[in-house]
């Protein structure tokens, strides 16, 4: 019986399918180039803020310095967690993993946001601000409390990257550590039709609401072969005893077809320059805390891997040096990925806001290889 699908072309994992326009992001993965809004990943990395980058990608433009302190003084106005939010906080069981944390608590933000049901294109904005905003109090406050700290409350003078810290610690974060995250968040902003980014289009393009997509997103973005890689690299790199066990750990993944995590890219073929900028910094950090063993490991991993598939396209991505990076500012390992989160809301919103005006319900369709023309049979006869 011809199918539907018979006139269609069949592209698992969607490899080589266009799904719209956007002007959020380009990625040339053959060249390893990232822009944002046609600026240079590099150049943002170097002189931009996450606060600006955000407006960079929710407005395609940069800020003014008068839109620019308007735009930190809305996010900042919303940083903190209401009581409701902080009791739901509190009733989580202390082992609950923070990347379920982060999905069930953005979630949440939506059963008291006076906008919920407003699905205007202002709304879901508004929604989008206050889930940026929240989203380090959510980390921070859940973190505090599984550690039986207090609470630590948040801080509107302060930028997101610092606050997040502030809030972590309880401390002020150094001005080198407040900057390594700020650039991070700057770097896992947004990053073209990734899968969570994908999650969250398909979400809004129902008429959904911002809080569903971003429910999607970060529920999408927890897979090792997507953001929760960060985490799993931090781990490989905890196991492996030193570097005279690299080669051989490395070539034993290689020959069983294991995934060497933080490595390899759907789109990228040449290094990832996400990578390329964080390795200076795990680098930099490296001599400043005296600590080289890790990036002397994750270097001696990259070695093998550049010698071995490197020609095959497969480089370190942006979860290779991210753990690294983290764990040297003294994150726990599984907050490394609720960090990617806290930084993705951004290009998530981006995509969800440009969906919302100019949508079409996204609805692909499969190839069907079952039978035709089956018969019921009564369960008393099977
Ligand atoms: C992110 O899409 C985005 O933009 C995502 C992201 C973003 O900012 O949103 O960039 C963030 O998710 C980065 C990726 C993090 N994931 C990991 O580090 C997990 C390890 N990587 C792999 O699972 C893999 O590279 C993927 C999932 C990232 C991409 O896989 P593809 O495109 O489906 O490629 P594939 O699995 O078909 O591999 C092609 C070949 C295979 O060898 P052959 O069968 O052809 O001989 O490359 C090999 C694979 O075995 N390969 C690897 C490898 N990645 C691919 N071999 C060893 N180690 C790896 N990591």
């Amino acid at each position: 019986m011809p199918d539907a699908t018979t006139t269609m072309h069949l592209d698992k994992g969607l490899d080589n399918t266009v799904i719209g326009e956007s002007t959020k992001s380009f990625i040339d993965g053959q060249q390893g180039v990232l822009e944002y809004v046609g600026i240079d990943i590099d150049d943002l990395a170097r002189h931009s803020t996450f606060e600006e980058v955000v407006f960079l990608l929710w407005n395609d433009r940069l800020p003014t310095s008068e839109e620019l302190a308007a735009f930190e003084s809305e996010l900042r106005a919303e940083y903190g967690l209401s009581d409701y939010m902080l009791q739901a906080l509190a009733a989580i069981p202390a082992d609950a993993s923070p990347m379920h944390v982060v999905r069930t608590m953005v979630s949440t933000l939506a059963l008291e946001d006076p906008d919920c049901n407003d699905q205007s294109y202002e709304s879901e904005r508004r929604k989008a601000v206050r889930a940026l905003a929240k989203t380090p109090a959510i980390i921070a406050g859940f973190d505090r409390i599984r550690r039986g700290l207090e609470v630590v409350e948040e801080r509107s003078d302060l930028n997101m990257a610092s606050n997040f810290l502030w809030m972590l610690n309880g401390e002020m974060p150094g001005e080198a550590s407040a900057r390594a995250i700020d650039v991070c968040l700057i770097l896992h902003a947004d990053h073209g039709i990734n899968a969570s980014t994908f999650a969250a289009m398909v979400t809004i393009a129902t008429q959904s609401d911002m809080y569903s997509s971003l429910t999607s997103a970060i529920g999408t973005l927890r897979g090792p072969l997507h953001g929760g890689a960060n985490e799993r690299v931090m781990h490989m790199l905890q196991s492996i005893g030193g570097i005279d066990e690299v080669e051989p750990f490395v070539m034993d993944c290689l020959t069983n077809k294991k995934k060497i995590m933080g490595f390899g890219h759907r789109v990228y073929k040449a290094l990832d320059p996400r990578a390329k900028y964080l390795k200076t910094f795990a680098e930099r950090i490296a001599e400043e805390t005296g600590n080289r063993d890790l990036f002397v490991l994750s270097t001696t991993i990259q070695d093998v891997m550049d010698r071995e598939v490197g020609a095959k396209g497969i480089h370190p991505n942006v979860d290779f040096y991210s753990a690294t990076t983290y764990f040297s500012l003294g994150l726990a390992i599984d907050l490394f990925t609720p960090v990617f989160a806290m930084s993705r809301n951004a290009g998530w919103a981006a995509h969800t806001l440009e969906q919302h005006q100019d949508n079409r319900l996204i609805r692909p369709r499969c190839q069907y290889t079952g039978e035709h023309g089956a018969s019921y049979v009564p369960i008393d006869q099977r």
